[in-house]
């Protein structure tokens, strides 16, 4: 069993840890380069209230992220974020990516957010199959935006609309 709840910067070095997994070993995120924990600072503290960070604990041990970051600095578009979800490489595919992505996108109407958008990358099932059964529609393909493990990605965009 797992618990989700909100970030605090105590989990800064956990959430890092996961997201250097996705960084070298997926074309999940373009990025590219390790991060520390140090060096996110500035990441987390663009979070908050508006913008949340949750995480999942399971066992005391930090197995998932999501957050809602701004879309954009530009004020027209402060209504509007981007999902981001990340699971511990031996913590995925057993429900914590679903259960923590409807958290957040809960968690981001309770913040008075109008739209989420979600950039995935070409072949990432999970994410593509998390996002369209919580209502986020497919609005376009980016071609061949990205180049990472030797190859040119396309990126999948889609949104969701809060009722
Ligand atoms: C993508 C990710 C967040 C999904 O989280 P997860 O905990 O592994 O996924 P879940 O176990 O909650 O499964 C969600 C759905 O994806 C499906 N799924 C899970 N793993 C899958 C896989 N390897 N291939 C295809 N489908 C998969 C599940 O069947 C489930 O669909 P269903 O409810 O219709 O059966 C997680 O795998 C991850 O962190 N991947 C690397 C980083 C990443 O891709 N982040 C998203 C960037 S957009």
């Amino acid at each position: 069993m797992f618990t989700v709840r909100k970030a605090t910067l105590q989990d800064l070095e956990a959430i890092t840890v996961i997201y250097n997994q996705a960084i070298l070993n997926t074309v999940a995120t373009f990025d590219t380069q390790t991060k520390t924990a140090e060096g996110q600072r500035g990441w987390f503290a663009q979070h908050g209230e508006k913008h949340p960070i949750l995480v999942a604990e399971q066992d005391g041990v930090l197995v998932g992220w999501a957050s809602l970051s701004a879309w954009s600095d530009r004020c027209a578009y402060s209504e509007t974020a981007e999902i981001s979800l990340y699971i511990a490489e031996n913590h995925r595919s057993q429900g914590i990516g679903r259960k923590l992505s409807e958290a957040i996108i809960k968690a981001g109407q309770e913040a008075g957010l109008h739209t989420l958008i979600a950039r995935i990358t070409e072949g990432n099932t999970a994410s593509i199959r998390i996002a369209e059964s919580q209502g986020f529609e497919h609005i376009g393909i980016m071609r061949e935006v990205g180049r990472k493990s030797g190859k040119l990605l396309d990126v999948h965009l889609m949104q969701k609309i809060y009722e």
